[in-house]
C-alpha cells in the first residue's frame, strides 16, 4: 500500500511566502523537480503517491487521505478531522515561527524543518560579510550614496575575533568558512556545547561576557521566546566600540531602529543584515538609508539552482527513517520554538 505525499506550494504575495515573485521559482517544488530527486530514491518514490498542489486549490480533497505534507506553511484549522491520517509534516524552512503557537497540532503528528539546507550558502555569505565589514564596505557604501571620495583603509584581518552567535547548521556553514582565515572565532549556543570547527563555545548564559570581546557578530538564530529582542539597545551598547554586526536568523531578534542609532553615532562600524519582522522591507523604512546599514533582501542562504534540490534529499534521507520506523532528524521540538 503507498503512502500518499502531499507537497503544498504557495504562490507568491505579499502575505505569504515567498513574497516576491522572483523567489516563487525558488522555492516551488515542481513534479518535475520531484521526479528529479526521486530518481536517486527508486526504492522510497515507489512507495509514495504524491500529489503536487498551489495554495489551498486542492487541499480539503488531496489531505483526506495524505499522510506526509510538504509545505512552508497550511491552514491549521481543524486539522485532525481535515487530514485524518496525517502524521508527518516536513516545513521547507529553517525557521517555524510562522507555525506558532502549535496549539492546532493533532496528537501524534511530527513536525520537521530544513535544518541544513542552508549551510554551504550561508556560510559563503557569512565569509564574504565579514569580509565587508573589516574591508568597511558598509562605510564606503554610504559614502558612494553621497557621492563621497573618502580613503577608508583597512588591515588584513589576522588577529580579529568572530563571534558566531547560534551555532545550528548555518553558524556551522559559516564557521567552515571563517575558518579559511586567520580569525579566532567563539561560537554561542544554547548548550554551548563542542564544536568541531569553532575552537572556543560557551553557553548562552556567557553571551554578555564574551559579546565585547567580538569584532564582527554573525547572528544566525531562529525566532523563539528565549531570542526574541536579544539585541536590545542596553546589549548593542555594551558591544566593543567599532564592531560589526551580520544577521541572517530572524528581524525579531534585534532592535534595528538601536542598531541604526549607534550606526550612525559610530559606536558600531556597518551592519549587513538579511532578515526584517516584514519582508519585503517597507519602502518607506528609514533602514534603507539608515547610514552604514546595509541591506540584502533574504537571499543569505537560499538559491534556485540547490535549494529545493536539497530540500527532497533531506526529505528522502528522512523518509527512509520514517517507513522504517526510525526516528526522524530535525524534529521541531514546539516547547523550544525551533
Ligand atoms: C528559512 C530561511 O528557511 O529564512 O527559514 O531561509
Amino acid at each position: 500500500m503507498s503512502v500518499k505525499l502531499h507537497i503544498k506550494n504557495n504562490h507568491a504575495g505579499a502575505d505569504t511566502f515567498p513574497s516576491t515573485a522572483e523567489s516563487e521559482p525558488v522555492f516551488t517544488i515542481s513534479i518535475e523537480k520531484y521526479r528529479q530527486a526521486a530518481e536517486r530514491y527508486p526504492d522510497l518514490a515507489a512507495q509514495l503517491e504524491v500529489f503536487v498542489d498551489w495554495d489551498t486549490e486542492h487541499w480539503i480533497e488531496s489531505m483526506r487521505d495524505a499522510e506526509i505534507l510538504l509545505t512552508w506553511d497550511l491552514p491549521t484549522a481543524n486539522l485532525a478531522s481535515v487530514a485524518p491520517r496525517l502524521k508527518w509534516i516536513h516545513c521547507i524552512g529553517a525557521g517555524v515561527e510562522h507555525l506558532y503557537p502549535m496549539d492546532w497540532l493533532p496528537d501524534g503528528v511530527t513536525i520537521t524543518n530544513n535544518k541544513g539546507a542552508h549551510a554551504a550558502k550561508a556560510g559563503e555569505y557569512a565569509l564574504m560579510a565579514v569580509l565587508m565589514l573589516h574591508n568597511r564596505m558598509p562605510e564606503i557604501l554610504t559614502h558612494q550614496r553621497g557621492a563621497r571620495w573618502k580613503s577608508l583603509f583597512s588591515t588584513p584581518i589576522e588577529g580579529k575575533t568572530v563571534g558566531l552567535v547560534g551555532v545550528g547548521s548555518i553558524g556551522g556553514g559559516a564557521a567552515a568558512q571563517l575558518a579559511k582565515m586567520p580569525v579566532r572565532i567563539i561560537g554561542v549556543s544554547r548548550h554551548g556545547r563542542p564544536h568541531p570547527q569553532v575552537p572556543e563555545m560557551v553557553a548562552y548564559d556567557r553571551l554578555d561576557e564574551v559579546l565585547p570581546r567580538m569584532d564582527y557578530i554573525f547572528v544566525s538564530l531562529p525566532s523563539t521566546p528565549e531570542t526574541r529582542g536579544l539585541f536590545d539597545s542596553r546589549r548593542l551598547q555594551s558591544l566593543k566600540p567599532g564592531a560589526g554586526i551580520v544577521n541572517v536568523g530572524r528581524g525579531a531578534i534585534f532592535d534595528y531602529d538601536a542598531l541604526a542609532n549607534l550606526l550612525a553615532s559610530g559606536h558600531l562600524s556597518g551592519a549587513i543584515v538579511d532578515v526584517f519582522d516584514e519582508e519585503p522591507l517597507p519602502a518607506d523604512s528609514p533602514l534603507w538609508s539608515a547610514p552604514n546599514f546595509v541591506i540584502t533582501p533574504h537571499v543569505s542562504a537560499d538559491d534556485g539552482d540547490s535549494y529545493v534540490p536539497i530540500t527532497l534529499q533531506l526529505f528522502f534521507d528522512n523518509l527512509r527513517r520514517y517507513l522504517s520506523g526510525q526516528p526522524l532528524e530535525n524534529v521541531v521540538r514546539p516547547d523550544l520554538g525551533y
